[in-house]
């Protein structure tokens, strides 16, 4: 048996991105935002209203950061998604965080939080139904105490939260549960022969294999 739920925004985790730009004045604007993800391996889009400060700020800069939230400052993430910068012009202040000038962009990094993209405006789509800012990632950075030693974000180590737009209820992210593009292995190796491969452009999908076409095995 199953439930029907109605229409519902039914993806789940969703990310906890603190987007930050700056102000007309140089104050940092920073909002909260779960409606984001990778386009291609070097773009960011974000779903964010046109009349937040923050997208403001950012269409006016052309640039921004996006941070990934950790549990360590739940607090001041949810205040940045709860005030908006057009009515308390000092939020981010009153947040308690910290930022410094990016050394990529035009736009401020955000101290506290553990990982963060430096991004280029790189295209504004507006649709009947969407909104969204689409930034190029520039440069990555990452606390040192997360980076292992095969130069890689350890996500275990850096306790970041999702949000579960369901319960309205951040979580922290858990255990790994299977390696992503080796779990299936077994799975593809007994059903060898009978695949129809199409062909993928693999330099812009992670962990993607290039496709020998349809027909062909592996
Ligand atoms: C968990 C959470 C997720 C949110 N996700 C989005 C989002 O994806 N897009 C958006 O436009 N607003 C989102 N918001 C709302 C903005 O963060 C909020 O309106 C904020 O006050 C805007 O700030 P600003 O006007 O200072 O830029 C979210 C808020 C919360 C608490």
């Amino acid at each position: 048996m199953k439930t029907d739920l109605g229409p519902l925004p039914a993806i789940c985790p969703m990310p906890v991105l603190i987007v930050a730009a700056y102000g007309g004045n140089g104050t940092v604007d920073a909002m909260n935002a779960a409606w984001g993800t990778i386009s291609q391996m070097d773009k960011i889009v974000l779903m964010i209203d046109e009349d937040h400060k923050t997208t403001q700020s950012i269409l006016d800069r052309k640039a921004f950061t996006v941070s990934l939230a950790d549990r360590k400052n739940l607090v001041p993430a949810d205040y940045l998604g709860m005030v908006s910068g057009n009515r308390v012009p000092d939020k981010f202040v009153r947040s308690g965080l910290h930022a410094v000038r990016s050394e990529h962009v035009n736009a401020p990094v955000i101290s506290e939080f553990p990982i963060t993209m430096e991004c280029e405006l790189a295209e504004v789509v507006r649709t009947q139904t969407m909104f969204a800012v689409v930034g190029k990632i520039v440069n990555v950075l990452a606390d040192d105490r997360i980076v292992g030693e095969n130069g890689k974000i350890d996500i275990s180590e850096a306790d970041l939260i999702l949000f579960d737009q369901f319960g309205w209820n951040y979580n922290a992210i858990g255990e790994k549960a299977g390696k992503a593009g080796q779990a299936g292995k077994e799975l593809r190796r007994s059903h060898r022969g009978q695949e129809c491969w199409h062909r993928v452009s693999s330099a812009s999908r992670p962990g993607t294999d290039p496709s020998p076409g349809c027909g062909g095995r592996r």
